[in-house]
C-alpha cells in the first residue's frame, strides 16, 4: 500500500500525482529541507507498480539527505522518480517533462532537480520550460552542462585518500584498480588513473566501450561477471547499485572499495561485512558526491570552477576523517558516515 510506505518514513512530504494523459506516476519525495532546499535527480523508468516507484524515490530521496550533507552543501535532500509505461521518446517525452515541470514548480522551490537515471541535460532544458527549480541545464540552456567529469574528479580524489589510509601514500602509480563500467563517470575517472600511472583494468557489460577504452588508455580488460573476483588494490563500482553484497563481498578479491554507483551496498550491514573482510569502504554518498558538487557551486553558488575543483578536492579530506572515526570507534565506515550526516543535520545551516 503506498499509504503505509508513507506513514512509516522519516522525510518531510510527498507530492504525489498520476498523470493521465501521459499515463505517468509521478512522485517527488522531499526527505529534508533542513539545511536548504530538497535537491536529487529526476529519474525515469517504468516499474512493475506504483508502490515499487515510491519505495525507490523514497529510498533515494533519504540518500540525497546524507550526500548533500556530509558535502557541506547548504541543500536538503530530496528524489523525484516517473514511472513511465516505457521511457518515452519524442513529442510525449516532451510533454511528459513539461507536465512534471509544472508539478516542480508548484511545490514552490521545496524541492530542486536535477538530472538522474534516464534524464539528461536536454530534458533538464525542457523542465526549465516549467520551472526555475532546476539544475543541470545544457550550457546552451543557462545551465553547467554534465556533472559526470566532476563525479569522476570527487571518486579519484576519494580513491587517492583510500590508497594514502591503506599504503600510507597517495601514489597511485603501479596500483592496480579496477574500474567496473566505463561509461560517461567510469571513462572519466579511468582516464585520470591511467594519467597518474595506475595499472588499470576495466569491465563493462558493453563490450565493445570496455574495449576501446582499454586500448586508448592501455587497460586490461576483465569480462563483467568476473570484475567483483579479480584481484586488484581497488575496485572502483562505477556501474549500478547493489554490487556489494553477501554473495559477492566474500569473492572480493581487493584492499579498497571506492566508485562512484549509488546504492552499492545490498543491504546496511554489508558496510560491516566489508571491514570484517579486511575491505576500506569507501561510502558510496561520501565519494560520489562530485556530481552535486558541480551543479550546485556554479549554479546556486556562483562560484568559479576553481572553487568547485576546491570543494570536489575536500571529498579526500572527508572521507579522511570518516576512514579516521571508524577505526577509532571500531565502527564500519559507513557507520562513521552516517554519525558525520547526524552531525552536519544537528548543527543545522551555516549562517
Ligand atoms: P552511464 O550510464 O554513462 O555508464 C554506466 C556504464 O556501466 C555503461 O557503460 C554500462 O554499459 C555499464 N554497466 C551497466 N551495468 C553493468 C554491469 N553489471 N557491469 C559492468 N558494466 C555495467 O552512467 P554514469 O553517469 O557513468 O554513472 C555511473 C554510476 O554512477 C551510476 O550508478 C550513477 O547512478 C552513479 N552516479 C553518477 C553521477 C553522475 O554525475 N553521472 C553522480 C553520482 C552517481
Amino acid at each position: 500500500m503506498l499509504e503505509d510506505l508513507l506513514r512509516t518514513w522519516d522525510g518531510e512530504e510527498v507530492a504525489v500525482r498520476f498523470d493521465a494523459p501521459t499515463e505517468t506516476w509521478m512522485f517527488v519525495c522531499v526527505h529534508s529541507t533542513r539545511l536548504g532546499p530538497a535537491t536529487g535527480g529526476t529519474r525515469m523508468r517504468p516499474y512493475a507498480d506504483p508502490h515499487e516507484a515510491l519505495r525507490d524515490g523514497l529510498r533515494l530521496s533519504a540518500a540525497m539527505t546524507s550526500k548533500n550533507a556530509v558535502a557541506g552543501l547548504p541543500l536538503g535532500g530530496g528524489k523525484a522518480v516517473l514511472a513511465v509505461p516505457e521511457v518515452p521518446q519524442g513529442g510525449r517525452r516532451r510533454e511528459t517533462l513539461l507536465r512534471y515541470g509544472g508539478l516542480v514548480d508548484a511545490l514552490g522551490g521545496s524541492y530542486v532537480t536535477a538530472c538522474d537515471m534516464n534524464t539528461s541535460e536536454r530534458d533538464m532544458d525542457i523542465v526549465a520550460e516549467r520551472t526555475g527549480h532546476v539544475l543541470g541545464r545544457t550550457v546552451e540552456g543557462g545551465g553547467s552542462g554534465s556533472s559526470a567529469p566532476s563525479t569522476a574528479m570527487g571518486v579519484f580524489h576519494g580513491i587517492r585518500a583510500a590508497v594514502a589510509h591503506v599504503f600510507g601514500s597517495d601514489d597511485l602509480t603501479g596500483r592496480s584498480v579496477l574500474v567496473q563500467g566505463v561509461g560517461a563517470v567510469g571513462r572519466a575517472l579511468a582516464g585520470s588513473l591511467a594519467e597518474a600511472g595506475a595499472r588499470l583494468v576495466v569491465s563493462d557489460v558493453d563490450g565493445s566501450r570496455a574495449a576501446a577504452a582499454a586500448s586508448e588508455l592501455g587497460a586490461e580488460v576483465v569480462p563483467a561477471d568476473g570484475a567483483t573476483s579479480t584481484p586488484c588494490d581497488v575496485f572502483s563500482p562505477c556501474a549500478t547499485g547493489g554490487v556489494l553484497n553477501a554473495e559477492t563481498i566474500p569473492a572480493l578479491r581487493c584492499r579498497i572499495v571506492a566508485g562512484a554507483a549509488n546504492n552499492q551496498l545490498g543491504a546496511p550491514g554489508d558496510a560491516v561485512a566489508l571491514a570484517e573482510h579486511g575491505i576500506l569502504y569507501a561510502p558510496d554518498y561520501v565519494v560520489n558526491a562530485g556530481g552535486i558538487i558541480h551543479l550546485t557551486s556554479l549554479e546556486l553558488l556562483g562560484e568559479d570552477e576553481g572553487r568547485r575543483d576546491e570543494r570536489i578536492r575536500q571529498i579526500a579530506d572527508t572521507l579522511t576523517e570518516c576512514f579516521r572515526m571508524a577505526e577509532a570507534e571500531g565502527i564500519s565506515t559507513g557507520a562513521a558516515a552516517e554519525r558525520m550526516v547526524a552531525a552536519r543535520l544537528a548543527a543545522g545551516p551555516a549562517a
